[in-house]
């Protein structure tokens, strides 16, 4: 019996979800927020220890971060509880106080008509398994052993045989009392203007394809000739088949996931089966086309990070950029994709047969984030010399991230793209270096581009934003004393690593100082500190170094010299940097609370403001009150 959407809903937003659930799980007291309807519990659907499973009374839904189930109302009683889709509807329009509607007899028909299509697929299924053990189903016996299938993988994949005949199946059918529309119906006989029809698929391998409950809907059959017209035929879209929805292997993968943590999706039906075969179980595939939406929707109720695994050839690559296309607008905080890309002229069936389990687990291991395979695709074999080039990169990847629908994960995708485009053209030798790989580092850009200034919407948007608008042209003390002490002392950064990578410095000379730095420390991180002279000598900024070098001597900052002990230089180092962070720490906070106030005039965010500028009188008073690497920048900067 079909209901509709608009009764359904009804009970949906009738009756909370937790209620529902918690007939079945005890909530966490910690991690569950009542009041808000966002409820915690050890998942009912794998055996856990702590709670990772997890329900919104707003959404009226559920998902298991540790198995990655997740459903509404109606999806967790047929799941947990085994019942029928009409069944759970009737309890939960008990619950709901909402009558049944009056049944439909048409849609009834259609569903027993659906039912009996099942049958005669799983007919079918039988016919082709039996069949390859039969004396006529020897060449492709030996076809599968010579791929390497072991006769179990063969089994648990209930791969078969079509017969090189046009009406073996037919008359098997019939024999069994299916009539000839019901065969067609299910797409296994063709009676395109032919006056008798016959069977589909003939002398091919048969893997037949399962719903997400394990019915066979469909076949992908191969042809065992290296030369035949078309190497895979799939079953077409009938009642029970739609492509675009379906997953190859998804039932068993979802099994699959208590063992392991994400879905991995790969290109095609013999890729998922001798991955299957070498151990990884959790592996599905789409159905001889390009990843769809809502497969992409069914590989997200596995996980929230599918591995989208491709050939590594440009066919390939090209088909990771199409995903990457496709999963753009609807990728959410905690929602993602992520892309591995194999050796070239492998496909992962070809590389776990030649070089084993391990090769895979290699390309998986170095899976990367779709930010990483946008940014790649616009700015790799490219180069970007002129400032035309560059507005053309700056405006291609807005162009990209627009896309994201999600509000959230669009600006963050913004803030990443910046970065990326600083460290890019802001390296000191941006025509030697490829692309930067992962995001994080977000202080290291260095200047050229940040102060070159006007022209550019980049550098226009950015100096409109904090981090330039201090940024003048005086060098700061306390920031030239740590990037002096730092190009001094390389050994420091080992023990400071994070706070040097993440250095925020105001000052653009000082910021390429910096990037030069770690570009040194990037190639070798043992370099000394001839090394980073050298680099800088390299990147043609000596002038700054020297300038930086007078005004801390000048200071009479001594530790942070060359000529200082170790020692020295690191508790010198360590008390500049603790100053610097905290100060910059307070700079945001002033900024975060200022914008609050003038977009939200609340008292609360009158007395926040109040707060934070407090504390920064007492920062700074503390600072005065420190001798040497205390010193305020205004005071002491060049001029
Ligand atoms: P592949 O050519 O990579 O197939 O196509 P495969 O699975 O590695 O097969 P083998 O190793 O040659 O036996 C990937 C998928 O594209 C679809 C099938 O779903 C296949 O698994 N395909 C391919 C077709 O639908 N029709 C074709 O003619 C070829
Ligand atoms: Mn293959």
């Amino acid at each position: 019996m079909r209901f509709s959407p608009n009764f359904l809903d009804e009970i949906r937003d009738r009756v909370p979800i937790s209620s529902v659930i918690g007939a079945r799980v005890s909530w966490d007291r910690r991690k569950t927020n009542a009041a808000k309807g966002d409820w915690w519990a050890c998942c009912p659907f794998h055996g856990e220890k702590s709670p990772s499973f997890h329900c919104e009374d707003k959404k009226g839904r559920y998902h298991c971060f540790g198995c990655g189930v997740s459903g509404d109302h109606f999806r967790f009683l047929t799941e947990l509880d085994g019942l029928s889709f009409p069944e759970a509807v009737e309890r939960m329009a008990d619950m709901a106080g909402v009558p049944m509607p009056a049944r439909d007899v048409h849609e009834e028909r259609r569903e027993k008509e659906r039912a009996s299509l099942h049958d005669v697929m799983e007919l079918a299924t039988q016919f082709f398994e039996q069949k390859l053990q039969t004396a006529e189903g020897a060449k492709a016996r030996s076809y599968l052993r010579e791929r390497g299938l072991a006769p179990t993988t063969q089994q648990a994949f209930r791969i078969g045989y079509a017969l090189d005949s046009r009406n073996a199946l037919k008359e098997f059918l019939a024999g069994k009392g299916v009539e000839k529309a019901q065969m067609e119906a299910c797409g296994l006989t063709v009676f395109e203007d032919v006056p008798v029809s016959y069977d589909r698929f003939r002398d091919r391998i048969m893997f037949p394809i399962p719903d997400s409950r394990g019915r066979i809907i469909a076949f992908g059959g191969r042809a065992m000739a290296s030369d035949a017209l078309a190497k895979y035929l799939n079953s077409p879209e009938t009642e029970l088949f739609h492509k675009g929805n379906v997953l190859y292997n998804f039932a068993r993968a979802r099994k699959a996931l208590h063992k392991t943590e994400t879905v991995i999706a790969v290109e095609g039906y013999m890729d998922v089966i001798a991955l299957a075969q070498a151990g990884f179980e959790n592996v599905v595939a789409p159905l001889g086309t390009a990843l769809t939406e809502n497969q992409l929707e069914l590989l997200w109720r596995m996980a929230p990070e599918p591995l989208l695994c491709f050939d590594g050839d440009q066919a390939g690559l090209k088909a990771a950029w199409r995903a990457a296309d496709l999963a753009l607008p609807v990728v959410e905080a905690g929602r993602t994709v992520r892309f591995a890309l194999l050796p070239e002229g492998k496909d992962p069936d070809d590389l776990v047969r030649s070089d084993g389990r391990e090769a895979f687990s290699a390309v998986l291991g170095e899976a990367r984030p779709l930010v990483d395979l946008l940014w790649s695709r616009e700015t790799s074999g490219r180069t970007f010399e002129t400032p035309e080039r560059r507005a053309d990169l700056e405006k291609s990847l807005r162009e990209l991230t627009s896309r994201i629908k999600d509000e959230s994960l669009r600006y963050h995708y913004q803030q990443e793209m910046r970065d990326r485009m600083l460290r890019f053209f802001g390296s000191t030798r941006p025509a030697r270096r490829g692309p930067p790989g992962g995001g994080g580092a977000k202080d290291r850009q260095a200047g050229p581009w940040a102060s070159r200034g006007g022209g550019n919407p980049i550098t226009e948007s950015l100096g409109r934003s904090a981090l330039l608008k201090r940024s003048g042209d005086v060098m700061p003390l306390r920031e030239a004393t740590l990037v002096v002490a730092i190009v001094n002392h390389p050994a420091l950064v080992e023990e400071y690593f994070e706070h040097v990578e993440f250095l925020d410095l105001t000052n653009a000379e000082l910021r390429r100082l910096h990037a030069v730095l770690l570009d040194t420390l990037a190639h070798d991180v043992n370099a000394d500190r001839d090394a980073v002279i050298h680099g800088i000598a390299e990147a043609g900024i000596t002038e700054i170094w020297e300038r930086a070098v007078e005004l801390v001597k000048r200071a009479r900052q001594w530790p942070a010299l060359a000529e200082a002990a170790a020692e020295d230089a690191r508790d010198a180092f360590a008390q500049a940097l603790h100053l610097h962070v905290s100060t910059r720490t307070l700079h945001r906070e002033l900024k975060a609370a200022e914008t609050a106030l003038a977009t939200d005039p609340s008292d609360e965010n009158y007395l926040h403001l109040v707060e934070v500028k407090a504390q920064m009188r007492d920062a700074q008073a503390a600072e005065a009150l420190i001798e040497g690497f205390g010193v305020s920048s205004g005071r002491s900067g060049m001029s």
